[in-house]
């Protein structure tokens, strides 16, 4: 796997996705090509975030002979995405994982308390026999990373991971004090968050510049 490992954290190194990430920050990148290196860097980190994905053996004939050989299987993988921009990453994960099901979990922070309340939520069924990896662009102060989590606890999945493109020291903090044994995926972890809870230097809004709507 061409990623470092600490405490739980995985930073993915590899050259492309770096290469993407760099792109993708660049405040002159379009919608549509921020969203393409978006579809990109999400099958990148798919490739990544599997790298330890049960298999089983089957056999097959090639045009020769008869083999066993080992596939993996895709309808035990869910993807959590969370609304909005966890969307971002979805199609290009699918697209190397195509059998994979699909959650939506959607929150938003209450303006008052600063919590995060749930408005939107469906899971696909027998989670308890599936792994999950929860995906979102920004792992920022971790309190929608949180909610989430202990949302898709409820479920009891056999294993969670999170995979976001960028991370901060804050964020990896808040889901780790509660959740340890949830790995996170990410390529960077960037300086820290700034007074509005961006992350710095981040890329902005992933929301907006996935979907076009700043
Ligand atoms: N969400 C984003 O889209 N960007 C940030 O920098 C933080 C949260």
């Amino acid at each position: 796997m061409n990623a470092s490992a600490q405490q739980n954290v995985f930073v993915i190194h590899h050259p492309l996705v770096q290469h993407k990430l760099t792109l993708m920050r660049n405040k002159e990148t379009s919608t549509s090509s921020f969203r393409r290196l978006m579809n990109e860097v999400s099958m990148l980190m798919a490739y990544e975030v599997t790298h330890d994905m049960a298999m089983q053996e089957i056999e097959i004939e090639t045009p020769l002979e008869r083999m066993k050989s080992r596939v993996i299987d895709g309808k035990k993988l869910v993807f959590v995405s969370i609304l909005r921009a966890g969307n971002g990453i979805l199609e290009g994960m699918l697209s190397v994982i195509p059998g994979a099901r699909v959650g939506h979990i959607g929150l938003y922070r209450d303006p008052k308390t600063l919590g995060a309340v749930e408005y939107y939520c469906k899971m696909p069924q027998n989670m308890n026999q599936r792994d999950v990896i929860v995906i979102d662009p920004m792992l920022a102060t971790g309190h929608t990373a949180v909610a989430a989590i202990e949302r898709i606890k409820e479920f009891k999945p056999k294993s969670i991971k999170f995979v976001c493109l960028v991370s901060c020291p804050e964020g990896i903090s808040a889901v780790h004090q509660i959740y340890p044994d949830v790995a996170i995926y990410t390529a960077s972890i960037d300086r820290q968050l700034n007074e509005h809870a961006y992350i710095v230097p981040g890329l902005g809004d992933a929301g907006d510049r996935i979907f076009g709507t700043k």
